[in-house]
């Protein structure tokens, strides 16, 4: 199955009932081979009506913190959690979580990543441990099934709190890091 057919069959899924109030699934944006894959939470209001991920205000934070490393959206994946727009922006629940989790299960293996960046406790508490403490662990390396795995602070909350981002530049640079280290064709 190639990564074009599975989001064909994302986009008429109806395993929560997160599909009733949607406007768009939000399948992922990127780089079918890309070496670092970003995963957030679940799409927000612009999301939903574009079909994109991180398209808002927080979308325009997190081009911002790929820039600063020589990112951009060409060279990443960038992906959610759960697909579908949760009303009003509340947290997915576990149980939309877990309808979810085979997509972003199917993304991982065929995109086949080095590293993974978790935006977020929702998408850390999922990815790496359910009792992931965000403000003491983010920047930390994890090995998950093979891949490393780091958190960041979601750009939603560094644009609520931005005493947060001199410790976000800290751990874009590790990283950058770990790209050279570890990538071979991202930049
Ligand atoms: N927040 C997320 O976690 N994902 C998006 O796509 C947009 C905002």
């Amino acid at each position: 199955m190639s990564l074009e057919n599975l989001k064909k069959e994302c986009l008429g899924c109806r395993s929560c009932s997160l599909c009733e109030s949607r406007s768009n699934v939000v399948f992922g944006v990127g780089r079918e081979n890309a070496e670092v894959m970003f995963i957030g939470e679940g799409p927000g209001e612009q999301e939903d009506i574009q079909g994109e991920p991180f398209v808002g205000r927080a979308g325009q934070l997190l081009d911002d913190m790929l820039e600063m490393i020589d990112l951009d959206r060409s060279k990443v994946y960038i992906a959610n959690i759960v697909k579908c727009r949760p009303p009003k922006n509340r947290d997915p629940l576990n149980i939309e979580q877990d309808a979810c989790s085979h997509w972003l299960k199917e993304q991982l293996r065929l995109i086949n990543p080095k590293i993974v960046v978790c935006l977020g406790r929702i998408s850390a508490a999922r990815f790496i441990k359910d009792d992931f403490k965000i403000t003491r662990e983010h920047g930390q390396w994890f090995i998950k099934d093979g891949l490393m795995v780091m958190a960041m602070y979601h750009p939603a909350a560094l644009l609520r709190d931005s005493s947060k981002r001199p410790e976000t530049f800290e751990d874009l640079v590790k990283l950058r890091q770990a790209i050279r280290d570890y990538c071979t064709d991202t930049y």
